[in-house]
């Protein structure tokens, strides 16, 4: 991040602490807890939200060489992601053109070739089917031979978008995700290794996930005994880019910068940073690593989180994996006391004791993050 950006935020959070502050919203917000509840409303979401934007699925460290791939089903759209012989990364759906088998089964790996299990159909890194056992039984097919379905792909500031809608190109088309990336960009992360990757499926709607990270109004209370300690109570800056968000969780330490040069200013150093790029990744920048989630709706009330760390350099000795495991061990430990609210909220909502939930005006990057589901419906 650029040291004007640094200085500006350590600038804003000062001030706040001078005045006893926050940044706010001009109102409080409120959203219809059918918005949480609805299988319609589910539905509606992974059709005209998941299936319409450009999704982060994952760093590109877990596509290196030729030939790395990562799979993951994302709207109930299996996925496979790969590094071309071109340089570039190409996504497809992972489901065969003959009888659609899912072509590869593991989560990721490396492979010079694609060979579908169920009758050995095989297709290249640019998912072009390359062999069919048998194949004058076919000779009608048109076209042949026959090629995965394509999915538009980028890969920004070291992370790897596609768009589950097919559009022919291989290209995505840039969009609101380029202004956050640019953001993102400026910390390097696209250099450091993805670590520990872990799958988390937990009891409530993808959207609760996001609201629970949105603001920093529950440190107190929820993470009392544990992370509470670094942080200030309800404190914390809130940027829109587009209908994706910034926010920044000032930790104590940032007071001692009062008396240092401004040249001197890491936010970093000093906060939590923490991206939402809408609709369904969290990015969590620490002082030396981040933290990424990304959220898949399973259910109305199941979701799947794909989280893993990301380090500068691969932990290959005991010593770097037991520091970063340590490092894990707290991070995870803070989320599961989230996610523990999360569930609870879910229930609160099956209940049927409230209409709707209210975010306060300093919860305003919940009511921004509602207000951009609300809109990519309506504009659908
Ligand atoms: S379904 Fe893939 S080869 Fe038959
Ligand atoms: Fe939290």
């Amino acid at each position: 991040m650029r040291q004007e950006i640094q200085e500006a935020l350590v600038s804003r959070v000062l001030t706040h602490l001078a005045e006893g502050t926050t940044d706010t919203g001009p109102a409080i917000g409120k959203v219809a807890t059918t918005s949480y509840a609805s299988r319609d409303r589910l539905d509606r979401e992974l059709s005209q939200i998941f299936r319409r934007s450009a999704l982060m699925i994952c760093h590109v460290s877990r596509l290196r060489a030729p030939g790395d791939f990562v799979t993951v089903e994302v709207a109930g759209v299996p996925v496979l992601a790969v590094r071309n012989d071109h340089g570039g990364v190409s996504a497809f759906m992972n489901v065969c053109r003959h009888r659609g088998t899912q072509v590869v089964a593991e989560e990721c790996g490396h492979k010079n070739s694609f060979a579908c299990p169920y009758h050995g159909w095989t297709y290249d890194r640019d998912g072009c089917l390359i062999g069919a056992p048998h194949a004058s039984g076919f000779e009608e097919h048109t076209p042949w031979p026959p090629k995965l379905v394509q999915l538009p792909t980028a890969v920004r500031a070291g992370f790897v978008f596609v768009r589950l809608t097919p559009t022919g190109a291989p290209e995505l088309e840039p969009g609101s995700f380029e202004m956050i990336a640019r953001d993102l960009e400026g910390w390097f992360i696209r250099d450091h290794v993805a670590y520990a990757p872990r799958s988390i499926t937990k009891q409530l709607n993808w959207k609760l996930v996001i609201d629970i990270f949105l603001e920093a109004y529950h440190l107190k209370t929820t993470h009392r005994n544990t992370i509470y300690q670094l942080f200030f109570d309800n404190l914390g800056l809130v940027d829109p880019f587009g209908p994706h968000t910034r926010n920044v969780f000032p930790k104590r330490s940032i007071k001692g910068l009062e008396n240092r040069p401004r040249s001197e200013w890491r936010i970093r150093d000093h906060a939590n940073v923490l991206y939402h790029l809408f609709p369904n990744t969290l990015i969590l920048m620490e002082p030396d690593h981040a933290a990424v989630l990304h959220c898949y709706p399973l259910e109305v009330d199941r979701t799947r989180i794909d989280a893993y760390t990301l380090i500068p350099a691969p932990a290959e000795t005991e010593k770097a994996r037991a520091y970063w495991d340590k490092n894990n061990a707290i991070l995870y430990g803070a989320i599961e006391e989230d996610f523990a609210m999360g569930e609870s909220i879910q229930r609160g909502i099956r209940s049927g004791a409230n209409e709707s939930l209210t975010f306060g005006r300093f919860e305003h990057a919940l009511t921004h993050f509602h207000r951009n589901v609300e809109e990519a419906l309506e504009s659908a």
